[in-house]
């Protein structure tokens, strides 16, 4: 097969991509990948500083990977978790449940964050109508959050650019702050109390965040806030979602976000991390004594279900990649590298008058750009959409370089490198970090 043309794209209708890019000759066609590097169609090698979309927790090209998948494909590729087990199933809802905090040990598999967190949304439903509640259905978020792209996912999401073609969306689903440039966390955490007495406390079912908040920019929390996040709920018998869908399976030095922050929710979602991306995966893991009074009530069955949920092969891929995560250190190789990837993307901001932020922790980090931090000049939204879209995806892969720019809120680089990242390779993210800012300075926006 010769190079790829725009041709041969057409029947590909890409995710989230203009159709400007999408009929671009230059669109990168990436065809191999070991370790922290991915090779396109021309031969040409990329280091891959977003792993994937936030997946490839241990890397390109594993082969005790694939061979996982294999051995179970042929042993037994699919029976479903209607009413039976498998062995997969079974082991990897023990291994996840043995590495998850408190009592969260009851998991739902499906195959996509979207699908955990629509399970997640029901489940509540479920769960509050099963104790007498049926009117605790409505959902609190947070502003510039995005929790996927299901119709109830969609609904707690909330970013309009991707809401507004979809209206009417689901009936109940209310915005809170998130906590940008906010340093006092109970305070901010109170916005939710405020919000659901407004609502009526007896109408609300959950409260949903992320550990980390990624769109906006790697919002990690302020002190006090994950804390007082259980005290309301508590108060209000709402229940506690941790969306984790980034932010788990080390990449923010944890298993789990949330452990970092000092509180046990009620459910987690998950999904990319917990394969590495060598197989589609999503969970749902609810706290033990929630799952008992559900399925003890009257018609106890939680009501939900997909046919690839817990697919052995995927369950097979889960239990080798947490495996190979946990025997070979990976998490402690963010632990003990984290401080110097931040030293080192500070390093490069301070030499950059058009950096106006850097934010993150663990491997997860947004360098937040800006027209000049001297003169106090913000980029206007044009310049903004000018930059990221026809710029940045060049200055990128001159770099070589597969990051993210983001222009929802104020335009950002997203970082997010395979786990297994050493320091020689954080240094070449962060060295084309500052080449690509000092490309975008040399360009007149207007
Ligand atoms: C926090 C969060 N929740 C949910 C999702 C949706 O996951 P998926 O794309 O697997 O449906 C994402 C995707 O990036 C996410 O970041």
């Amino acid at each position: 097969m010769g190079l790829t043309t725009p041709d041969d794209l057409k029947h590909l209708v890409l995710h989230f991509t203009k159709g400007k890019a999408w009929r671009n000759a230059t669109l990168p066609v990436y065809v191999r990948g070991e370790g922290c590097y991915l090779w396109d169609e021309n031969g040409r090698r990329y280091l891959d500083g977003l792993a994937g979309l936030f997946v490839v927790q241990i890397g390109h090209g594993r082969t005790d990977i694939a061979h996982a998948a294999s051995k179970q494909m042929e042993e037994l590729a699919y029976t479903p978790t209607w009413g039976a087990a498998h062995p997969p199933a079974i082991e990897a809802s023990k291994l996840i449940t043995s590495l998850a905090p408190g009592d969260l040990d009851a998991i739902f598999w499906v195959s996509s964050g979207s699908e955990a967190v629509e399970s997640a949304i029901k489940f509540t439903r479920q769960y509050h109508r099963s104790q007498g509640n049926p009117e605790k259905t409505k959902v609190i978020s947070r502003r510039l959050s995005y929790h996927g792209t299901t119709m109830g996912a969609l609904s707690a999401t909330g970013l309009d650019s991707i809401r507004e073609q979809f209206q009417p969306l689901l009936p109940g689903f209310i915005k809170v702050d998130n906590t940008l440039g906010i340093t006092d966390g109970v305070a901010a955490a109170q916005q939710v109390e405020e919000a659901i007495l407004e609502a009526g406390p007896e109408t609300v079912g959950l409260v949903m965040a992320e550990p980390v908040q990624n769109s906006g920019g790697c919002l990690v929390p302020p002190d006090g806030y994950w804390p007082e996040l259980r005290r309301i709920c508590d108060k209000y018998n709402v229940l506690l979602l941790a969306d984790e869908v980034i932010s788990s399976f080390g990449r923010v030095g944890h298993w789990f976000g949330v452990e970092r922050y000092g509180a046990v929710p009620d459910m987690i979602t998950f999904a990319k991390g917990a394969t590495s991306g060598y197989a589609p995966v999503g969970g749902l893991i609810i706290r033990r004594g929630l799952v008992d009074e559900l399925m003890d009530s009257e018609n106890g069955t939680f009501a939900h279900g997909a046919t690839w949920g817990a697919h052995p092969v995927v369950m097979a891929v889960t239990i080798a990649n947490v495996t190979a995560m946990r025997d070979e250190g990976v998490i402690d190789n963010v632990l003990a590298n984290e401080d110097y990837f931040r030293a080192r993307l500070d390093e490069v901001a301070a030499a950059h008058d058009t950096v106006s932020d850097v934010r993150g922790t663990g491997y997860f980090y947004a360098v937040e750009l800006t027209a000049s931090v001297e003169k106090g000049i913000a980029l206007t939204e044009d310049q903004t959409n000018e930059l990221v879209n026809d710029h940045m995806p060049g200055l990128i892969a001159d770099a070589g370089l597969l990051i993210r720019s983001d222009a929802r809120g104020a335009p950002k680089l997203v970082l997010s490198p395979p786990l297994i990242a050493t320091r020689e390779e954080l240094d070449e993210l962060v060295g084309g970090v500052d080449q690509i800012l000092a490309g975008a300075a040399e360009i007149d926006l207007g």
